[in-house]
């Protein structure tokens, strides 16, 4: 007899490309889920515009290159990585599937890369770095955050995650305010009441704030996160942490040029096109980014990644590595630990052959001879 995890996990490994696991993993959720992950800001300009990025680009491969090895492994602020691919933060992973976020961590440690944990996850940090430290010496994991209003919970959440192993703290900067994601507003988004919100701080509870005037999160985060940020309270996040920290949402050479003078690096990002409609393709932001940076930090990129020749392209336009939002979550969705594992197999294959057929073996080699001007 067949159970329906059997099938589920059958269907599964049968997928070939990202887009058969993105389709698994949406017919596993319900509509409040599934438009919560979906939603791009208002009419979603920025959310097509970054597969279109990529698609545009166009390769000059190289030939009668020795491809019998090809190596994809790399360093994310100095960590042995496995391939040049790790996860981006997203929110509620337990919208996905019950092992939530712990499913996401261990799908990135098998795969030998970095989990970036959101801020806005449904299991507490230390649970979670203990599933991302499980591989020693390979993988590890970032934490994400927002400054809030109240500065010491943003503290007590900081010193949590470096107590817990973090290598890095992830601020998103894209965001003093949500964007209006309309399916999300129309459908007043809701957390379900048995997802908690442990990282967050303790004193804020999502699961009591009204919805009678649209998306739950929206009325969440309005009261919880400080708008009045600027580059000037960075010193105050460097005087509660000795990790680096990574700007996540940049997306001009200008704002580049700021990140480097104020120690910080660059995460290229327009937040899935969750923020700004109609801001820059994330992969057409990306090579003005890495000119103004000029080597002084690392540079990453998120939005749009879901074949190895985008990655490819990225890692040509001088990122470090790639990071997946929405393509982690349809991996955990379609079957947990193992679909997260799945996806970040699949599309790291994918990579190392589009390095091969470019005439490329190592990650280093891939510059911005590969794509066309
Ligand atoms: C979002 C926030 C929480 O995009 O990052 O929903």
């Amino acid at each position: 007899m067949t159970t329906a995890a059997q099938t589920s996990r059958e269907a599964l490994q049968q997928t070939v490309n990202l887009a058969e696991i993105e389709a698994l993993g949406r017919a596993a959720l319900d509509q409040n889920a599934l438009e919560y992950y979906v939603s791009g800001a208002n009419d979603e300009v920025t959310l097509r515009e970054n597969r279109d990025g990529f698609a545009r680009l166009k390769l000059r491969p190289r030939m009668l290159v020795d491809v019998s090895n090809v190596d994809t492994r790399t360093t994310l602020l100095g960590l042995p990585v496995d391939m040049p691919i790790a996860v981006a933060p997203s929110a509620f992973h337990g919208l996905a599937h019950t092992d939530a976020e712990l499913g996401t961590a261990r799908g990135a440690a098998a795969l030998g890369t970095v989990m970036t944990l959101s801020t806005f996850s449904n299991t507490p940090i230390e649970a979670v770095a203990q599933a991302a430290l499980s591989r020693p010496g390979k993988g590890g994991f970032w934490f994400q955050l927002y400054l809030y209003r109240q500065r010491e919970i943003s503290a007590e959440v900081v010193h949590r995650a470096e107590a817990a192993g973090a290598r890095a703290l992830v601020l998103t900067v894209d965001a003093p305010f949500l964007g209006r994601r309309e399916p999300n507003e129309r459908n007043r988004f809701t957390l379900p009441p048995h997802l908690g919100v442990p990282n967050a701080g303790t004193r804020q509870e999502l699961a009591g704030v009204e919805t009678a005037t649209g998306s739950q999160l929206v009325n969440y985060f309005q009261g919880l996160v400080d708008k009045t940020v600027t580059w000037n309270d960075l010193a105050w996040l460097r005087g509660v942490t000795s990790l680096p920290i990574v700007l996540k949402g940049i997306l001009t050479a200008e704002d580049a040029e700021l990140a480097a003078q104020h120690g910080c690096h660059v995460w290229v990002s327009n937040h899935g096109g969750r923020q700004l409609d109609t801001a820059i393709s994330a992969i057409e932001a990306l090579p003005e980014v890495v000119d103004a940076v000029a080597g002084r930090t690392e540079v990453y990129l998120d939005g749009g990644v879901n074949r190895g020749t985008d990655v490819l392209k990225a890692l040509a336009f001088g990122a470090q590595g790639v990071f997946l939002g929405r393509a982690a979550l349809w991996g955990l969705a379609a079957g947990g630990e193992a679909g997260v594992a799945h996806t970040l197999n699949l599309l790291n294959e994918e990579l190392r052959l589009a390095m091969a057929l470019c005439g490329k073996v190592t990650v280093a080699e891939l510059g911005r001879d590969l794509i066309r001007r």
